[in-house]
C-alpha cells in the first residue's frame, strides 16, 4: 500500500539541507501508523513526498499502485485522487460553506449534482456535522473545521489518508475527538496514517508508531 525504499531527500540551497536519509518502511492496507518525531525532524518532509507534492532526491516511493517516481504531470492529478490529505490549518475555502468545501472533490472529478448532494450528505453526518452543513468555516470551532477537512479528505472514498499534524491547532480533548475519529475511518478499512509531535497522543492510543529523528528512521513498531 505505501512503500519506501532507500529514499532520501535534500533541500538543495547554499547550505543544502539533508532531510531524509535512507527511509525504508511498509505500510500495509488496513493498518492505522503514528508517524513522530520533533519539529524539524523531517515528518512534513515524508508526507510531501508520500503524497507527490515533492519527490525524492534518491530511492522509490509506491503509493497503491503508482509509482511515484515515475509520474508525470498528468498523472499527479490522477494519482491524488486516490488519496485523501489533511493538515494542521484545515484549509478550507472561507467563502464555501462546510457543504461546498466538502462537495469540491467531487465536481472536480466530474460527478453528477445529485450523486454529490448524496454522497457529501452522507460523509459530513458520518463527521457530526450535519446540522452545519450551510455555515461557513469561520463560524465553526476548530474541531469542527478539521471534521469537515476530513469530510473533505474522505468524500472521493479513498484507500489512504495521510494527516500532517491534524491535531496541532487543537486542545488536547478536541485533539482526542479527531483521533478518534480518524480511528472509526480506519475501522472501515481506510489506511491512515498520522504525523504527530504530540506524545501523549500517541501514547493514548496503542497504535503502530514509526518515530523519526534527524531525518532518519529510529524506531518501527
Ligand atoms: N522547502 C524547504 N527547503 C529547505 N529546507 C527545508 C524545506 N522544508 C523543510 N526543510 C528542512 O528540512 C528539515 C525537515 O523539516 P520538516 O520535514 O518540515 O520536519 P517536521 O515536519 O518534522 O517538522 C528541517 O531541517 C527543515 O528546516
Ligand atoms: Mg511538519
Amino acid at each position: 500500500m505505501i512503500e519506501f525504499m532507500h529514499a532520501y531527500k535534500v533541500y538543495q540551497g547554499a547550505v543544502p539541507v539533508h532531510a531524509l536519509k535512507n527511509i525504508n518502511l511498509t505500510i500495509d492496507k488496513g493498518e492505522f501508523v503514528f508517524l513522530t518525531g520533533p519539529s524539524g525532524s523531517g515528518k512534513t518532509t515524508l508526507f510531501r513526498l508520500l503524497s507527490a507534492y515533492d519527490r525524492p532526491s534518491s530511492g522509490s516511493i509506491k503509493v497503491l499502485n503508482f509509482s511515484l517516481n515515475d509520474l508525470n504531470a498528468v498523472q499527479v492529478p490522477t494519482f491524488r485522487r486516490h488519496i485523501g490529505v489533511i493538515y494542521q490549518d484545515f484549509r478550507l475555502l472561507k467563502r464555501r460553506t462546510v457543504f461546498e468545501n466538502v462537495a469540491l472533490p467531487l465536481e472536480v472529478r466530474g460527478d453528477r449534482p445529485r450523486q454529490i448532494r448524496e454522497q457529501v450528505e452522507k460523509i459530513i453526518d458520518q463527521v457530526g456535522l450535519f446540522h452545519k452543513r450551510d455555515d461557513y468555516p469561520d463560524h465553526l470551532s476548530g474541531g469542527e473545521q478539521q471534521r469537515v477537512a476530513i469530510a473533505r479528505a474522505l468524500v472521493h472514498k479513498p484507500g489512504v489518508l495521510i494527516a500532517d499534524e491534524p491535531t496541532g491547532n487543537l486542545d488536547p480533548h478536541l485533539a482526542k475527538e479527531i483521533i478518534s475519529l480518524l480511528d472509526k475511518v480506519n475501522a472501515q478499512g481506510t489506511t491512515v496514517f498520522i504525523a504527530t509531535h504530540d506524545h501523549e497522543l500517541v501514547k493514548a492510543y496503542s497504535r503502530r508508531t514509526i518515530q523519526i529523528a534527524d531525518g532518519q528512521i529510529v524506531k518501527s513498531s
